[in-house]
């Protein structure tokens, strides 16, 4: 197998939104197919990056009171921490807003005007006189031009199905301001996509697109392609033109730049070659995963701005499905719309890591989370099957065969019957078939547990004369167990480095054919809790909650929330539900001293804290500049919650929260102990 070099993408989220579980389908398979693809060994980066710019993000920036740089800072905290705690690993998470984006941007825009290929026209548009703006389309409402429906969208009627042109609506108003929009003549920058037409029929069939993508492409060259407009008047949060004063770029142009722009700050902290691939003549391979509905974006500007500005073409872009909830698009009001942050305040991770890529094909089908479903399947095979052939063979070798494993098998044939399935179930890995993968994973593991139910160790050892047998069935058991998780490495990363630990093993593609024998383990704990069906339903009401303004601004400490600007008026916030001593003992709190404490480069609310906890020194970045002077921090004493998973963050690893109460701003108040508490002290 020769090592390849490959580049792996999932699309940008807007910055203006939090993570929900339709984003996460995405990540979750692009995650999966790069765990796969670096324990296949073979040289792998994986990066994506916030899609900062555009009107939304401005409009609710300005609503919120704050700078788009605020907004688009929290946020990329927020998702990141998000993404992080579903084990989703970046090797770079950037920003499209950044210098490196910048600078593409201008020269893939240079490169592509000086090649003739951006024309300019002056076109005339919808303007609000009051907010000084022209209207996206999204931001016109009136009634419709064809069947007098009132109140639609600017650009199609929700009652007859027509579309149109938003100068057409009748009786318009700006949803900004409510003003009628005026005509405005205005000249815009066009990008000139027909002249690639035959280069992206060309690269439509040579390419491995998907079947339904090279369909749709198919179409849209029936219907012919069009000038694209990629310029937008200021005021707009985005990136001025070169040469070209008070217009900016469309947040569509340097969006897709973002890829390799999150590149390339990758190599310049790690001294990758950004040649290597990105030139015409690369050999390493590029791939974007990303949402049926960005498919025309992906599929033909994106490889006609590459081609006419002298870069190479993506390899692939994987289009994948929409994530329904029960069968239905997901609905606030029926609470199944559910944020990344409301899974995680109630469900395991891996439950939805797993159910996604039990369902995941390489088609471009929609995926539906049926709750009762994705509880049972989770329950039947992660617990039922898999969990269940450790738990039953674990106990008898830790008990009676001094925690070691036997030292030969007495089965060879049944233990390569699973080695040998390895290359298949990679394959499919590698067609991103997770599904198939899956089912092969899942035969597998009821062959392991009909093999137990027949040898019945626990009858065995009740045997003095079939111990060696027993303890030779423990062994296969827990051998042919070993090899299963390998297999789901990619899609459960938590639960694979607790199997690890319990195995005392490093397991991987390159040596899951060898047994453990005559190895010592440690005690079984229980590796994956059932599905709980009250946290399922806790989640959905707590997805009705989060409806309601600000609900969860004010709970959380000074990590995250910090740029709300501080209330004028508090009200107390309603005491939380009640929890019992064990959940509230789960929290490991300490006294912390504050051994160094100084401002984050790029980050003007964080603090980068130094906290000695005794027995170590842990780095926490801390949302408080708006309250605390640095240096005012040192020798402090505080209180920290020490076991909270770290964050990885863009100034570098979060490893813990340090406690803080307020609304935020300048009324931000860190905790002190009394006095006589030392560093590391458990605070309980
Ligand atoms: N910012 C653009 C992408 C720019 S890429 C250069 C965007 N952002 S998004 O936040 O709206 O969506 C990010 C990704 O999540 C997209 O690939 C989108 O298709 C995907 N999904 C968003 N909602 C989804 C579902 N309900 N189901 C599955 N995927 C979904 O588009
Ligand atoms: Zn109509």
């Amino acid at each position: 197998m020769s090592k390849r070099q490959i580049l792996i993408t999932s699309a940008l989220p807007y910055a203006n939104g939090p993570i929900h579980l339709g984003h996460l389908l995405e990540y979750i398979q692009t995650d999966i197919w790069s765990r796969f693809q670096k324990g296949r060994g073979h040289e792998c980066y994986y990066v994506c990056a916030d899609d900062a710019h555009g009107t939304p993000i401005m409009l609710k920036a300005q609503q919120q009171g704050i700078s788009p740089e605020q907004m688009i800072a929290q946020t990329s905290i927020e998702h990141q921490a998000d993404f992080q705690e579903f084990g989703i690993v970046f090797d770079q998470y950037h920003s499209t807003h950044s210098p490196e984006n910048q600078e593409l941007a201008n020269l893939i825009y240079q490169r592509l005007d000086t090649a003739g290929h951006i024309k300019r026209k002056t076109i005339s548009q919808l303007f609000d006189p009051e907010k000084n703006m022209f209207l996206p389309d999204r931001f016109i409402k009136g009634d419709c031009p064809k069947c007098g429906a009132l109140d639609q969208n600017g650009d199609s009627c929700d009652v007859c199905g027509a579309t149109y042109s938003p100068t057409d609506v009748k009786n318009p108003r700006s949803v900004i301001s409510g003003a009628t929009p005026v005509l405005k003549d205005s000249e815009h920058f066009f990008f000139d996509l027909p002249a690639f037409e035959q280069m992206l029929k060309d690269w439509t069939r040579s390419g491995s697109l998907q079947e339904e993508m090279a369909n749709k492409l198919q179409e849209w060259f029936t219907d012919g392609l069009q000038m694209w407009d990629i310029s937008r008047d200021a005021p707009y949060f985005g990136f001025e033109i070169p040469g070209a004063p008070n217009k900016f770029f469309y947040v569509w142009l340097d969006a897709p730049i973002g890829y390799l722009a999150s590149f390339k700050a990758l190599c310049k902290r790690q001294g990758i070659d950004f040649d290597a691939f990105w030139s015409k003549n690369s050999e390493a391979e590029v791939y974007h995963f990303i949402g049926k509905d960005i498919i025309y974006f992906h599929s033909l500007f994106w490889p006609a701005m590459l081609e006419g500005a002298g870069f190479r073409k993506p390899n692939a872009v994987y289009a994948h499905g929409f994530v329904t909830v029960n069968g239905a698009k997901m609905s606030k009001s029926k609470g199944t719309f559910i944020k990344a942050r409301t899974y995680l305040d109630h469900l395991n991770p891996e439950y939805l890591r797993y159910y996604f890529a039990s369902k995941l094909t390489s088609a471009i089908t929609d995926l539906d989370l049926n709750l009762d479903d994705f509880a049972q399947k989770v329950n039947a095979d992660l617990v039922g099957k898999v969990v269940n052939i450790a738990s039953r063979c674990a106990g008898f070798i830790t008990k009676r065969f001094d925690s070691t494993l036997a030292s030969s098998l007495t089965e060879p044939e049944l233990f390569s019957e699973f080695t040998e399935a390895g290359e298949r179930i990679a394959s499919h890995y590698e067609k991103r078939d997770y599904a198939r993968a899956i089912r092969d994973i899942m035969a597998l593991a009821d062959k392991a547990n009909q093999y137990i139910d027949a040898k019945a160790p626990w009858v065995l050892v009740k045997d003095d004369s079939k111990q060696q047998e027993a303890h030779d069935v423990c062994s296969m058991g827990l051998n042919l167990f070993r090899v299963l998780m390998h297999y789901l490495s990619p899609v459960l990363p938590q639960m694979t480095a607790a199997t690890q630990a319990f195995l005392q093993d490093h397991f991987g593609w390159h040596n899951y054919q060898q047994p453990l024998l005559s190895h010592r383990i440690e005690p079984f704990k229980a590796l994956m809790q059932r599905v709980d069906p009250t946290k399922v339903a806790a989640m959905l009401e707590a997805s009705k909650e989060s409806l309601q303004p600000q609900s969860e601004q004010a709970t959380t400490a000074a990590t995250v929330s910090q740029t709300t600007p501080a209330k004028t008026t508090q009200a107390i916030e309603p005491i939380a539900d009640t929890i019992n001593i064990d959940d509230f003992a789960k929290i490991d709190l300490r006294i912390a001293r504050i051994a160094h404490a100084e401002p984050v480069e790029g980050a003007d609310k964080l603090i980068r804290l130094e906290l000695d906890i005794g027995s170590e020194t842990r780095q926490v970045f801390a949302g408080i500049k708006s309250a605390y002077q640095p240096a005012d921090l040192i020798g402090r004493y505080t209180v920290m919650v020490a076991n909270l998973a770290p964050r990885k963050m863009r100034f570098g690893l979060s490893e813990g929260m340090v406690l803080a109460a307020g609304p935020g701003g300048n009324e931000l108040f860190i905790l002190s102990p009394d006095s006589g508490a030392t560093a590391g002290m458990r605070v309980k």
